[in-house]
Order: structure tokens, then sequence, then C-alpha cells
């Protein structure tokens, strides 16, 4: 097993060419594809396509393959699992993976006191149930969600999400009763404050706009949160931000809901992001990586709140056994080692692409935590103009030269490989990555 990229063919190869024609006249067009990979298989943080060429995945299949492609722990997992029985729908029915999960679940999350949760199958069928809940357990109807924040594609998470128009152009109207408020980046402050000030700009905005002008308090009941954003371009929330948002979400009886659905699972460093600043939400949100690449969306929330009687929520395929097993085995590998492998792995590519920023002017900012990484790309320090063009630039580069990232937010690049990304891993993508930037600046002089 290679390392380092391995390009047999030009790309994309002819085999590759000929799935993505098929593709095109019969799968849904409203896919982004941000260039063409066809993969045939993948092994660690390795991926090869269908023509032999082998790529060093800093993507993970948009943040899920957490234990790497086809981890063989993962793989036995399911593969014992399938072999016993593949559905029994946990929503009617008990079977044990389901009962272990949610034990793990409960010791893992950042929410003390009791722990329930409820399962689904994605990001959205989280949110869904966030919101549901939060309806459902407060009496209240209205929402809090941040500009630049993504929650999902269903209409209740569309309604929250607030990252590109096109996300939501042509589908209204959206779920009545959301409320949108700006989030600390304090790279750009939306509200035009100082770096230190941006992150108490944004909640007495809730507090001194919102609840004056647009809803009264007693009248929310949850605001949504990424403690870092994530197709919003991995923007960290400070600390402070999310503590000054748990103390005015107590005060008026506020549920606080982290979305960790990309955060989450040791991504950050950390198995949760909220623990950084020591936050504890009422509900989170999980999905992605937590069963390394098969489908499972679990809410995790205080039990006492989790009290809504049989009938009121479910789904067919929540919790599904292999999953649930995928996820049990995805959990072991986090604790024992890749969770500590994230923050170590992280903070060496962080170092490396922030020692970029050195001779690369279009770096405006690195930031992140452990391996969720954002390099945002800027015409000029100064004005700090997206360089939106040519951060897609450099996502194709990169691709052309084996290394497979995803763009974020409106020009930033993202790297959220797998937790088992070696540091050899690391050092390789940020070479090519220095490669790509040299490229593409070329262009521009
Ligand atoms: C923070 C966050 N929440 C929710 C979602 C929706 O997840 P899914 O695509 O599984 O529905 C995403 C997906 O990117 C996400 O990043």
């Amino acid at each position: 097993m290679t390392n380092t990229p391995q390009l047999k063919t030009a790309l994309p190869g002819p085999k590759a060419q000929a799935i993505i024609a098929r593709d095109k006249s019969v799968v849904s067009p409203s896919y982004t594809r941000g260039y063409p990979l066809v993969i045939e298989r993948g092994y660690g943080s390795m991926v090869e396509d269908v023509d032999g060429n082998v790529f060093l995945d800093c993507a993970a299949g948009i943040a899920v393959n957490s234990t790497g492609h086809a981890h063989p722990d993962v793989v036995k997992a399911i593969v014992d699992q399938a072999h016993k029985f593949l559905h029994m729908s946990g929503t009617d029915f008990y079977y044990e993976p389901q009962v272990r999960l949610a034990e793990e679940i409960a010791s893992i999350v950042p929410i003390q006191g009791g722990v329930r949760s409820f399962f689904g199958n994605s990001g959205t069928e989280a949110i869904e149930a966030c919101l549901k809940l939060a309806r459902y357990a407060t009496g209240r109807q209205n929402i809090i969600a941040f500009f630049g924040g993504f929650h999902g594609r269903s209409m209740g998470s569309l309604s929250l999400t607030a990252s590109k128009a096109a996300q939501r152009r042509g589908f209204g109207p959206l779920m009545p009763g959301v409320y949108h408020a700006p989030f600390p980046d304090r790279y750009r402050c939306p509200l035009g404050s100082t770096p230190e000030t941006c992150a108490e700009a944004c909640v007495d905005f809730i507090e001194h706009e919102l609840f004056t002008h647009l809803v009264s308090p007693d009248e929310v009941a949850a605001v949504v949160v990424e403690p870092i954003q994530g197709e919003g371009g991995y923007v960290v929330a400070p600390d402070e931000f999310l503590q000054r948002l748990r103390e005015l979400t107590k005060k008026h009886g506020i549920l606080l809901v982290a979305d960790e659905v990309q955060s989450g699972m040791g991504r950050s460093g950390r198995m949760f992001a909220m623990e950084f600043p020591g936050v504890e939400p009422d509900m989170i949100a999980i999905a992605k990586g937590i069963a390394s690449g098969l489908p499972l969306g679990i809410v995790a929330a205080r039990a006492g709140l989790m009290a809504w009687p049989p009938g009121t929520h479910a789904s067919t395929f929540g919790g599904n056994p292999v999953a649930c097993a995928a996820a049990i085995a995805t959990i072991k590998l986090l604790k024992d080692q890749l969770v500590a492998n994230a923050a170590d792995v992280g903070a060496h590519m962080m170092s490396g692409l922030k020692e970029l920023a050195g001779k690369h002017p279009l770096i405006g900012e690195v930031r992140g935590r452990g391996l969720m990484i954002g390099v945002e790309l800027v015409r000029d320090r100064q004005t700090k103009e997206r360089a939106t063009d040519e951060r897609d630039a450099v996502v194709s580069g990169a691709f052309a030269r084996g290394l497979l990232v995803l763009g974020a937010g409106k020009n930033a690049v993202r790297f959220s490989p797998p937790l088992i990304l070696t540091r050899a891993q690391a050092e390789t993508a940020v070479a090519i990555f220095d490669e790509v930037l040299t490229e593409v600046e070329s262009h521009r002089r």
C-alpha cells in the first residue's frame, strides 16, 4: 500500500469517463461534483479510482470516513452483524446493538446526568428530530440558527440552513418561525467588530436585536449552532461565544442544540467540539463520522428532555443494526487512538499549512481544530477580497496532483481527512497544496 498519490492516466481516465457519461443521463443533476473522481476502492487514507489512479484522501467522503476506508475492525463488525440479521426496525422491536450504542453515546457526549438517544439515518434527520423534540418539550415554536450554517436539506433543516441561497432557491415557503443571527467569524466579523469583540457582538445581536425587535425569548424553543461551521468554511466559534450563548439560552429557558454532524466524533481532536468551551448543550446532533460511512444519524439529549411518548417520532431504518455495529466499532477506535491522532496529526498539519501562509499571499487564514482545517483564500490580505475562482482552481489542481480536498464556504479549502491520517501523509498533503498554490498564484501575475 502506498502513502503517496500515484497517477497512471490523465484525469478522468477512460473508465471514469465512461461511468460519468452514464451518470449524466440517469442520476439527479442536483449533486455538486467538484471534480471527476470515480472511486473503485479505498484503504486507509488512500483511494483508488476505476483506472488505477491512487489519491491521498483529505475529503473522507465529506468528513465521514472517520476510521479511514474499510478499516478491518469496522468491516468485521459489519460482516459479523450482517450474518446475524440486517434489519428488524428498532422502532418496533429490540436488539442489543442499538441499546449498546445508546449506552456508548451516553458515555461520550458532553451531557451530564443521563442521556437518551434517538436514531435516524442522516444528519438532516438528526436535525429534524432536534427541531421536533425542541418544540415538543418546550411548547414553543421558534428556532434561532446562524448565517453560514448548514444543517441539512429536508424542509425543517433547510429552514435553518443559511449557507448558499441555491440550496433554498425554489423550495419555499420554508418552515416558519426560524430566525438567523450572525455567526462570529473572527477573521471577517459580520458585524464589523474586531476579532476580540466579535463573539460578544454576535450574542448581543440575539439579545438586543432579535429579542427586542423580532421574537420574544419566551417563544423561542431552541438555538441551533455548529461549534465549528462546516459547509460555512470551517469557521471555529470562539469559546466565549458558545459560553455566552449557553448563559443566554439558560436565562430564557431556551434549549441549546449543538449540531456536531461534521465537527463531532473526534474530528476536532476531542470527541465533540463542544468540549473546548466546556459548554453542555441540551441536545447534540450526530451523523457523518459516527459509523465510518454507514448511514446513521443520532440525537443525544438530556434524558429528562427526551420524554416524548410512544408514537411521537420514529424512523423505520433509524438505528439499523449493521450501522449500529459499525458505530460501536468506530467509537472504540476513536477512543483507543483516533481522537488523539486527530489532535496530534491535526496540529502538525495546521502548522505546516500556517507555514505556507508565509510564502503564499493567497492564504488569508488557516483555522480549525484537529483534523478539521480550513484555509481561506483571498485576493488581497488587506481587503480580504474572496478568492473564489482561485479556490476552485486549487481544489481542481489538487485533484490533478492526486490530493482530494473539498471547498467550503465561498473561498475556503477544507481538509477533513480520515482520522487515521499519519504525519507523513499530512506532510504529503501540505506539499501538494504548496505546489498547487504556487501554480494558481502564477496565473494571477
Ligand atoms: C453540520 C451539518 N449538519 C447537518 C448536515 C446534514 O447531514 P446529511 O447530509 O447527512 O443530511 C451536514 C452535512 O453536511 C452538516 O455538515
